[in-house]
């Protein structure tokens, strides 16, 4: 693999939720926002990106004169698709001085009729400094309203998106998780629901939940995020555990992606 990555000049970018054996063949691992500052620099003429499409395509966006290729053109993210041109046209007719705040998870065409483009990392950041009074957040509402409540000075217009493997942890789940293992601490990522949101010691994308669980003095943890960040988490932490809150938390989208491929 390597003497064809340098016969093609191209590098291997992976996401932390595709499976273990993919990973360990990539340049370089990451959340959203960092996998997105890797592909706008890259020197490689090609970037193979291990995720779903709209990481593909938000890396063509970055860097439109390289060649972008995905190893599985089907590995799609539902949540991308779930807001549209009407929706988005009638917030801007009854909204002055709003601003459209693109969850990086969606379509280029989505992206194209939003006013900015953010990822679970710097969403908050970026809002906050948007000049805009009303913020149309768009695809993700989970996310949308954890950036709210941390911004009461602006008005939040929701989109009903979601993610359906982060919406489909329920609180019972995490009740049933933490009593099982109660000295673990909750590390959740913001696309979880608000009751799972408000049970966490801990949130943010998945590069921060690696970080925090590396750097926490604590021994045990429950991961309310895609079990793919377990990889990454078990190696950077032979000396704690780590435990899933329910067994439905695999992305099929991101599972597609096969060394092979
Ligand atoms: P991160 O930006 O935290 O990597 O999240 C991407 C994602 O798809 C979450 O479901
Ligand atoms: Fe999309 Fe959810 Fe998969 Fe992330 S985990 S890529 S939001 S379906």
């Amino acid at each position: 693999m390597n003497t064809l990555k340098k016969e093609k000049d191209a590098i291997i970018l992976a996401h932390y939720y595709v499976r273990p054996e993919v990973q360990d063949v990539a340049d370089y691992i990451g959340d959203s926002f960092y996998l997105s500052k890797i592909a706008a620099s890259a020197k490689e003429k090609t970037i193979v990106f291990c995720g779903v499409g709209f990481m593909g395509e938000s890396a063509k966006i970055l860097s439109p004169d390289k060649t972008v290729l995905m190893p599985a053109m089907d590995a799609d993210c539902p949540m991308a698709h779930m807001c549209d041109a009407d929706k988005i046209k009638i917030v801007r007719d009854t909204y002055d001085n709003v601003a459209v705040v693109c969850y990086i998870n969606s379509t280029a065409e989505l992206k194209s009729l939003s006013d900015v483009c953010v990822t679970s990392a710097n969403a908050k950041k970026v809002v906050e400094n948007l000049p805009n009074k009303n913020i149309y957040f768009i695809p993700d509402e989970n996310l949308g309203r954890y950036i709210a409540k941390q911004l009461p000075d602006k008005h939040f217009i929701f989109n009903d998106g979601f993610c359906p493997i982060h919406k489909d942890l329920t609180i019972n789940d995490l009740r049933a998780a933490k009593q099982a293992h109660p000295e673990a601490l909750v590390l959740a990522h913001p696309e979880c629901t608000e009751e799972i949101l408000e049970n966490a010691d801990y949130i943010g994308s998945t590069s921060e939940i690696i970080k925090y669980a590396k750097t926490s003095s604590s021994k045990s943890f429950i991961i309310a995020t895609e079990t793919g960040v377990f990889h990454k988490l078990q190696a950077d932490n032979s000396d704690k555990t780590f435990y899933p809150v329910s067994d439905r938390q695999e992305c099929p989208g991101m599972k597609l992606i096969t060394p092979e491929k």
